[in-house]
């Protein structure tokens, strides 16, 4: 078995960030609503949904978010209609089959290359509810109910952000740059808009020993990509090599495990009265 700490922590910020991009410029995002429910409820394997990931990558990834959360040129599937009404495949098949739009569906895809990665797309959508629709959840309304003295107490004590942030240094004007919705996922997720926070860095060491360092440009539980030093991305089998990752943000991952809804809303009213 694979350690799965790295994924969760992936998933975690996949979850975050990649819904986030555009909402960062509309204002109000489309994640203060939760996703559809799912209809009706399907189990898949574990097996079906390792399956589908790599095919979801290399088919569905480029348009739609290599987690589905959304991307360039598609749709978030996770709060797609269809997806929430679809029952092991049958809607996603139909989709892919039928071309539309514009081609962007003319998949040639077997019943079982469309279960698995239905599986896929339906286990992204269940994290996503998980992370967003539950006690991650917050709604606008309800950002204002928190104690900015308790966050304070948080935010000195058992946070620990004071090892890294200073309410007067970096943190000055935050709720300034920041509002709502998009402060809180800022703090969450400080890669959810803009300025991007430097990437983590990844040393990758090769069956020849030789090594190749860069930012990271991808990684889930079979691959890992960066940058290179020419600017050329290089991709890897993680089985193949050995990785080494060094991200800014990894504490900011940690965070969510340790925030309880109350830290969460109590940190964010402590950061609004930082104007
Ligand atoms: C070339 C880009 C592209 C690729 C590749 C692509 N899609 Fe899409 N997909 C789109 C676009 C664009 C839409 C939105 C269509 C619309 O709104 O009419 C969409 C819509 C969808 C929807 C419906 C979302 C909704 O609620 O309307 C599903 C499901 C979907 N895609 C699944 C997939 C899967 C699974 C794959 C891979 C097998 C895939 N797509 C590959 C571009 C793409
Ligand atoms: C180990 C270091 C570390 C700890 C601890 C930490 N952070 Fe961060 N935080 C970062 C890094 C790295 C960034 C990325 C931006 C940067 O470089 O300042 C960041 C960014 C942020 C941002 C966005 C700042 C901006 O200017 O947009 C907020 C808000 C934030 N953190 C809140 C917190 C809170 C609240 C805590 C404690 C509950 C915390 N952080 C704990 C490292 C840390």
């Amino acid at each position: 078995m694979r350690p799965r700490t790295g994924i969760v922590i992936a998933l975690l910020a996949a979850v975050i960030l990649l819904p986030s991009e555009g909402a960062a410029q509309r204002g109000r995002s489309p994640a203060a609503q939760p996703p559809p429910p799912t209809l009706t409820p399907q189990t898949y394997t574990p097996e079906e949904i390792a399956a589908g990931a790599p095919r979801f990558t290399a088919r569905c990834g480029f348009c739609h978010g290599r987690d589905a959360a959304g991307g360039e040129a598609g749709p978030d599937l996770t709060r797609s209609e269809l997806v929430a009404a679809d029952v092991y495949g049958d809607r996603i098949g139909a989709l892919l089959r039928s071309g539309d739009p514009g081609d962007d569906h003319a998949f040639d895809l077997d019943a079982d290359e469309v279960r698995v990665i239905a599986a896929f797309v339906h286990d992204r959508k269940a994290e996503a509810e998980r992370v967003l629709g539950g006690r991650r959840f917050v709604e606008a309304d309800d950002l204002g109910t928190g104690d900015a003295a308790a966050g304070r107490r948080f935010f000195e004590g058992r946070g620990r952000c004071v090892e890294c942030h200073s309410p007067t240094g970096d943190l000055a004007g935050i709720a300034g740059r920041f509002e709502g919705l998009a402060l809180m996922r800022r703090m969450l997720n400080p890669a959810f808009g803009q300025p991007a926070p430097a990437p983590a860095m990844v040393t990758v060491t090769l069956p020849s020993g030789d090594t190749v360092s860069g930012p990271l440009a991808y990684r889930d539980e079979f691959r890992i990509e960066l940058t290179d030093a020419a600017g050329e991305t290089r991709s890897w089998d993680v089985d193949d090599v050995e990785v080494a990752i060094d991200d800014p943000l990894e504490v900011h991952f940690e965070l969510l495990g340790v925030y309880t809804d109350d830290d969460l809303h109590d940190v964010y009213a402590f950061l609004e009265t930082l104007r």
